[in-house]
């Protein structure tokens, strides 16, 4: 049996690829899907891929496409679940879509993931390899096999790859980085420092703010700093300037699809500052009442992407109302970095609805008398029903 292993070298797809081998009868072809981890995961996967007896080791560079079609729909609708950008649940559908797509080349009968039987990831791959190859098999050998990390170690020092201890269950790409496990899991103690990678602690950030400049454009960011700047590169480079400033740290507690509470920790510095700086464009350019239904639909639009269903037409049926906002969504917000947060400090649009002449305490623009009738009506039902009460 060829079986499609979507691998990333950590070790649940490491002990994957060995268990297809020897407890499956398959040949396995690994895969790993490029969303913009840290260059060096990619050689160490190769590494052990090869290490652990892989037929053939496939990489895919997918940061565009990831880019493009997930990351930028996701600014557009605000992406967020109980405070967490999405980044991992984003990067799910790309990765299966080409886990699914090589299977399909490669002749594979089935593909293989390393998703456990607890979390999320399950529900995004297994409805996106049925949604793209309904005819393949799906093998999730750590969810089969209800295996734990610490079985999981045991067996691969048994193999050959000695894991010095349990690592923690980290996923990363462009958009954010996730981390579970160990003493991770006691809610009531603070994340160690050892934890983070993609942003410094906040206490040794700079004391000096810098002030970050980001150009959007139908909804995405497009310049920074002034200069236009292709999505990936723009993100990355983001991601360095919050992340220096410890932007971005999340801890958060997570109602997961199957209805377990999870302690969830994240970074996400670029992310934080771009959604921040696009809700602050918004809220120059939208209507009350756009903005009051759009935050209902990104809402929506979250719940679904974090829940596996990017393949339910309201995603689409959602996109629509969305991108019909984001027309309007171009011009400049300027964002100070201070250690641990990020604080839109300016904004500007051609497309902007602030009317200073009306508004300003210094201009005339109206005559304020008018006022005083609207106030005699505004709320006028609750005040008759105060009246008879
Ligand atoms: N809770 C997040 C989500 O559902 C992150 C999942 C992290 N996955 C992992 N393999 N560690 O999107």
């Amino acid at each position: 049996m060829k079986v499609v292993l979507g691998f990333s070298g950590g070790l649940d797809t490491c002990a994957c690829l060995k268990l297809l081998q020897e407890k499956y009868g398959a040949e396995v072809i690994t895969v790993i899907v490029d969303v913009g981890q840290r260059p060096e995961l990619f050689r160490v996967a190769e590494e052990r891929a090869r290490k652990l007896g892989a037929a053939k080791h496939v990489y895919v560079d997918a940061k565009e496409e990831f880019v493009r079609e997930y990351v930028f729909r996701s600014v557009k609708a605000n992406g967020c679940y109980e405070g967490y950008p999405l980044s991992i649940s984003l990067a799910r559908y790309p990765t299966a879509s080409w886990l699914a797509r090589i299977a399909l080349r490669e002749g594979a009968e089935a593909v293989a993931h390393g998703c456990t039987g607890k979390g999320n990831d399950q529900f995004r791959f297994d409805l996106t390899l049925s949604a793209q190859a309904p005819g393949l098999r799906i093998i999730a050998p750590i969810r089969e096999l209800n295996l734990t990390r610490e079985a999981e170690v045991e067996y691969l020092g048994k193999c050959g790859l000695p894991f010095p201890s349990t690592p923690y269950s980290v996923d990363e790409n462009l958009w954010g980085r996730s981390v579970e496990g160990k003493e991770l899991e006691d809610p009531s103690r603070p994340p160690p420092e050892e934890a983070f990678q993609l942003t410094r602690s906040p206490a040794e950030a700079p004391k000096e703010p810098t002030l970050v400049t980001l150009g959007f454009e139908g909804g995405v960011p497009v310049f920074l700093n002034g200069e236009r700047t292709e999505g990936v590169r723009l993100i990355r480079e983001l991601n360095l300037l919050a992340g220096a400033y410890g932007v971005g740290r999340i801890d958060v507690m997570e109602d997961r699809i199957l209805g377990l509470k999870a302690r969830e920790v994240y970074e996400a510095p670029a992310a934080t500052v771009i959604l921040e700086a696009h809700r602050a464009l918004e809220a120059l350019v939208l209507t009350r009442e756009e903005l009051a239904v759009k935050e209902r639909m990104d809402r929506k639009w979250s719940e679904m992407v974090y829940g596996g269903r990017w393949f339910d037409p309201l995603r689409e049926d959602l996109e629509a109302f969305i991108e019909a906002t984001q027309r309007r969504v171009t011009g400049e917000v300027k964002v100070e970095l201070l250690p641990g947060r990020a604080q839109v400090v300016g904004r500007s649009s051609p497309h902007s609805l602030y009317d200073r002449e009306r508004v300003s305490f210094h201009l005339q623009g109206f005559d304020q008398r008018m006022s005083a009738s609207v106030t005699k009506f505004h709320g006028l039902d609750g005040r008759i029903q105060r009246m008879r009460g």
